[in-house]
C-alpha cells in the first residue's frame, strides 16, 4: 500500500523552546482532526530532535534534516546516521537543494548518506528536483532522472522501499512560485515510471513521492489530488501550526 505523507522541514528555524511549542501545536492539531489519511513528520533541526520527539505522541513522527556521509570517527560537526539512529529518530532528509547547492553535496555523497542511513534502519526522504536554468532548457527530466540513478538505483528492490522521494523544483523553494500540478503531475509520473523500469510496478506503485516547493494551505488539495502526488514536503508553511495543519488535512 502506498503511504502518503506531509512533511514540515523546519530549515535552520526556532529557537529550542518555539520548536517545542511548534510541535505541541501541532500534535494538538493531528489529534484534534481525527484519521488522517497521511502519516505527519516535522523535521526540526538535529540540536531539538530529542526535546521535539519528546513533545509529540504517536501519530507525529519526527525526522532529522540531514546525516554525515561517514559512519563514525574524526569529522568534527558532523552526526552520524547510527546516532540518528540511537536517539530514536526515524527518518532523515537526504539531498535537500539547499545541501546540495550550499553545502556541495554531489550524488556519490548523497548514495553514501542514503547507504548509511538504511544501514543504520533510517528511512531517507530523499531531494531531487531541477534548477530555473534545467527546466527551461527542457531537460529537467533528464535532470531528475539523473540524481535518481546516482543517487538510488544501486540499492536493492527491498531497500528501496523504504525510500521516501521528495520532488523539489529549486525554482520553486521558498519563492512563492510553486509548480503548477500538471508540472508536478508530470514530473511525479515521470519518476514512478522511472523506478518501474528499474525495479518493477509493484515497487513504483508503493514508493511515497512528495512534492515540495511553496505547498502550502491553498494549493495543497490541488497537488495532493494528482494521481502520482503522495504528499507534500513543506519548508515556510510547516513554521505556522494552523497553516501545517491545514496542508495535512488537505487530504
Ligand atoms: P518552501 O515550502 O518554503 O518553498 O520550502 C520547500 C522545501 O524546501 C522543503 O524542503
Amino acid at each position: 500500500m502506498r503511504k502518503y505523507m506531509v512533511a514540515g522541514n523546519w530549515k535552520m528555524n526556532k529557537s529550542l523552546a518555539e520548536g517545542i511549542q511548534l510541535a505541541k501545536e501541532v500534535d494538538a492539531a493531528v489529534e484534534a482532526a481525527g484519521k488522517l489519511l497521511c502519516e505527519v513528520v516535522i523535521a526540526p533541526a538535529f540540536l531539538h530532535l530529542s526535546e521535539v520527539s519528546k513533545a509529540v505522541g504517536a501519530k507525529v513522527s519526527v525526522s532529522a534534516q540531514n546525516c554525515a556521509a561517514e559512519a563514525s570517527g574524526a569529522y568534527t560537526g558532523e552526526v552520524s546516521a547510527a546516532m540518528l539512529q540511537s536517539a530514536g529518530i526515524p527518518y532523515v532528509i537526504i539531498g535537500h537543494s539547499e545541501r546540495r547547492t550550499y553545502y556541495g553535496e554531489t550524488d556519490a555523497i548523497l548514495a553514501k548518506k542514503a547507504e548509511l542511513a538504511l544501514a543504520n534502519g533510517l528511512k531517507p526522504i530523499f531531494c531531487i528536483g531541477e534548477e530555473l536554468s534545467q527546466r527551461d532548457s527542457g531537460k529537467y527530466l533528464d535532470v531528475v532522472k539523473g540524481q535518481i540513478e546516482n543517487g538510488l538505483f544501486r540499492f536493492s528492490a527491498d531497500e528501496f522501499s523504504k525510500i521516501v522521494i521528495a520532488y523539489e523544483p529549486v525554482w520553486a523553494i521558498g519563492t512563492g512560485r510553486t509548480a503548477t500540478s500538471e508540472q508536478a503531475q508530470e514530473v511525479h509520473a515521470f519518476i514512478r515510471k522511472t523506478v518501474a523500469d528499474k525495479y518493477g510496478s509493484a515497487v513504483a506503485d508503493n514508493v511515497t513521492i512528495l512534492y515540495g516547493g511553496s505547498c502550502n494551505e491553498n494549493n495543497a488539495k490541488e497537488l495532493f489530488a494528482r494521481p502520482d502526488i503522495d504528499g507534500g514536503l513543506i519548508g515556510g508553511a510547516s513554521l505556522v501550526a494552523d497553516k501545517f495543519i491545514r496542508i495535512v488535512t488537505a487530504f
